[in-house]
């Protein structure tokens, strides 16, 4: 049995395959529509989500199967001090296959290691988010046709963005990465990702404050939002909330054919004049969400 915790528990080949899958699911979906007939899908989350939760149970729905779940730590025995260990015990018994999404790091991988069935990180804290990677990668792949030899820009909240983090350990492993990380100087990527993984691999990459300053290089912009919850206190955050806002004004730096990523939620980092521009990509790649994550129910329960 295999889990999905980290964008690293699949090697290259395991999530080539996996995007070849979506892609044949998109084109496809009727010969997928009964792969998953009287199979459950559990889906526990501990923390808010819309697009996370909802196209994991598309994508469940989909394949002919059933979901269950909850959808705030509130509505779930965690609210009486129920540890998670014992929650997914119990899950283990109802579902064939679980996507948890939980505030504390570690929360999925703690999960996987006490459970009966597949486990599936839909987002830890502020460390991983390996299910928004699989989204974003296979939105590269599939409209630029490569997913290596490319300058992709991050840009927001790099330190507290799960899904920075978790994109950035999925692409050094292609070749020809070059990263511009574009942040406030309090919002640079932790310590752990800029040594262990970036220098340790030989990365290129640079640093800088100015999103004008990156826009002409970049293949890729992946914008992101200031995360709100994981700030101490609030004067911080209303300091850096509208840090970056994407206009039309500075996309005449950016290259005809760059493409304009966000994880979503956006708050006000991309203005909603730029939805209408051919290089913003954002809600095709939340519909690519649910392809992926069909793939991704497929694949670890042919593995189970
Ligand atoms: C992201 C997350 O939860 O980390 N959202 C998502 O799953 N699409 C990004 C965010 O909340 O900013």
């Amino acid at each position: 049995m295999r889990h999905l915790i980290s964008p690293l528990d699949f090697s290259v080949d395991e999530l080539d395959e996996l995007l070849k899958l979506a892609n044949d699911i998109e084109k496809n979906p009727k010969n997928y529509a009964h792969a998953c007939d009287g199979l459950k899908l559990a889906t526990c989350f501990y923390e808010p989500s819309t697009r996370t939760r909802l196209s994991f149970e598309a994508a469940m729905l989909n394949l002919g199967g059933s979901i269950l779940g909850f959808s705030s730590a509130d509505s779930s025995s965690a609210a009486k001090g129920e540890s998670v260990s014992d929650t997914i015990r119990v899950i283990s018994s109802y579902a064939d296959i679980c996507a948890i999404r939980h505030p504390k790091e570690g929360a999925a991988l703690v999960a996987s290691s006490k459970s009966g069935i597949p486990v599936i990180n839909a987002g830890d804290g502020g460390h991983q988010h390996p299910t928004q990677t699989l989204t974003d990668l296979l939105t590269i792949y599939s409209l630029k046709n490569r997913l290596g030899n490319m300058t992709i820009g991050l840009c927001g909240d790099l330190k507290f963005g799960r899904t920075v983090h978790s994109l950035i350990h999925a692409l050094i492993r292609y070749p020809g990465i070059k990263f511009v990380l574009i942040s406030p100087e309090e919002l640079r990527v932790p310590d752990y990702i800029r040594e262990d993984v970036l220098k340790k691999n030989n990365i290129p990459f640079t640093e800088l404050e100015r999103l004008e300053d990156a826009l002409p290089d970049l293949d890729i912009l992946y914008m992101t939002r200031v995360q709100k919850e994981r700030f101490f206190n609030e004067e911080d955050y209303v300091r850096m909330k509208d840090f970056y806002i994407l206009t039309k004004e500075k996309l005449n730096l950016a290259k005809e054919d760059m493409l304009i990523l966000h994880p979503l939620p956006r708050v006000n980092e991309i203005s909603v004049e730029v939805d209408d521009d051919p290089r913003a990509v954002y809600f095709k790649q939340a519909q690519y969400g649910v392809y992926v994550r069909m793939a991704l129910i497929l694949t670890l329960l042919k593995w189970r």
